[in-house]
């Protein structure tokens, strides 16, 4: 068959499945020593030893990564990725002794960053954030979750999510979309916390979900504009690239709305954040929730009560609710960089959930308050040291699970046949030594879709 593309390694990850992975498969990585993978028009047409593989396919283009490590592009599965601004102050502040929630309930963290993203156009919004987007990509990020919460009213969360939309359709990265409207109290709402739920869930997340519905349709279609629904903001451009050309008209990115919840004290109790879940997912959204990252409120618990796809952080959540999630099968996303971005030692058990069968995802939960990393590798490195895990469980972690987590998984995540091609080359001789070493970048070329967007 002839093919666009053969890349043949020293080693080749597949990633296989099915489905998340979980217990003792969250090891299994796929190792083929001396591997190669054929793309076609974007996707992965086969997979298998160099040899049999330089037999069955007549390729256009041949990479020789001999010496190097071949494996599915990085799924980041939570982020912030879009703001404006930045809070190096608060992180002086926290050196000198106090915590993330004393400055919180002070009126700065998460509401510092909300007054500058109101104050940007949403042109300002994307320029501030395509770096970010360009950084994560060069170190091997293919996918990532996005969520808004810095706008907590209706015009500036519609604008976080048309600066994601933008951002998808003219980055080679893939972006995945949640809205996250219950991240903090406004100050407009301070005391009246209720009152802001019911205005999350009567106004906000209808529109939302509203919004995301014709932005599909109009990238689906090229039909109908959702610039309609965005108050003092420019269109949403038609999938073309500016950058760095990209096959997306082939394989779009779009892809659907989750809703999220900040379930933690100082912002949204288990009660509130209940309403907001049950709501969203009245109306058809995949669910997730910032779970025990300080204080263990039960939000674990509810996520597996109500069928989410991922509870996040899960820095604090007991034995019993670990249990729920085993047996519900929503996805723990763990995020090791905020606990050592805050300089705490407290890292979520993920030997426990391993052992219990919890499927693990890893994200960067890049943000300008507890984390601003855009690095996959070291959020594996951090992984394998405090969180446990083996390298080979980490990798599975942010390649197939993280991808099961942000609702892609059958798209990406492994390098499988029919999958699309998304697909990192380290300058590393062995994949241990994605965790063994870290502080540099390892990843030499970026696949995405086929084609190279990212050479080193
Ligand atoms: O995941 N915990 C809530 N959200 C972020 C922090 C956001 C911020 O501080 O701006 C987190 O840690
Ligand atoms: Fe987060």
């Amino acid at each position: 068959m002839t093919v666009d593309l053969l890349i043949h390694a020293t080693q080749l990850l597949t990633v296989p499945g099915p489905g998340p992975q979980r217990g003792a498969a969250q090891r299994e990585i796929g190792l083929l020593e001396d591997g190669a993978v054929a793309v076609a028009e974007g996707r992965i047409v086969a997979v298998g030893p160099t040899a049999e593989l330089r037999q069955r396919c007549s390729a256009r283009e041949t990479i020789d990564a001999t010496g190097k490590v071949v494996l599915p592009g990085f799924v980041d599965a939570h982020t912030h990725a879009v703001f404006a601004g930045q809070r190096a102050g608060e992180f002086e502040q926290r050196l000198a002794g106090t915590s993330y929630l004393q400055i919180m309930a002070a009126g700065g963290g998460i509401m510092a960053t909300v007054r500058a993203t109101r104050a940007a156009s949403l042109e300002q919004l994307i320029a501030e954030s395509r770096p970010r987007l360009d950084a994560m990509l060069a170190h091997g990020t293919t996918t990532a979750e996005i969520k808004t919460g810095y706008g907590l009213n209706t015009a500036d969360e519609l604008k976080m999510l048309a600066a994601i939309r933008r951002l998808d359709a003219e980055h080679p990265l893939a972006l995945v979309p949640t809205f996250l409207g219950a991240h903090a109290i406004p100050s407009e709402y301070a005391g009246q916390a209720d009152e802001y739920v019911a205005f999350v869930v009567e106004e906000m997340l209808p529109r939302a979900a509203r919004y995301e519905e014709r932005a599909m349709r109009y990238e689906g279609r090229g039909t109908e504009g959702a610039s309609s629904l965005l108050p003092r903001t420019s269109s949403l451009i038609p999938r073309t690239s500016s950058l760095i050309p990209h096959p997306s008209s082939l394989i779009p990115h779009s892809s659907s709305l989750f809703c999220d919840v900040f379930c933690e004290d100082g912002a949204f109790t288990l009660a509130q954040s209940r309403r907001i879940l049950e709501a969203a997912r009245r109306l058809g959204l995949g669910l997730k929730i910032h779970a025990d990252e300080f204080t263990a409120l039960g939000g674990a618990a509810l996520a597996a009560e109500l069928g989410a796809t991922s509870a996040d952080h899960l820095a604090a959540t007991p034995e019993e609710d670990l249990r729920k999630l085993a047996a519900s099968g929503t996805i723990a996303v763990l995020l090791p960089g905020t606990t050592f971005g805050l300089g705490k030692g407290d890292y979520a058990d993920a030997r426990r959930m391993i052992e219990l069968g919890v499927p693990v995802a890893l994200g960067s939960d890049l943000n300008p308050g507890t984390c601003w990393c855009e690095s996959m590798p070291f959020i594996i490195a951090l992984a394998c040291r405090y969180l446990r895990l083996t390298p080979a469980e980490a990798i599975v972690a942010a390649t197939r699970n993280a991808a099961y987590a942000t609702g892609v998984g059958e798209r990406v995540g492994s390098l499988e046949v029919g999958k699309q091609a998304d697909i990192i080359m380290l300058a590393l001789p062995d994949y241990r030594h994605l965790a063994y070493r870290f502080g540099s970048n390892p990843v030499q070329t970026v696949v995405k879709a086929g084609r190279v967007v990212v050479q080193h």
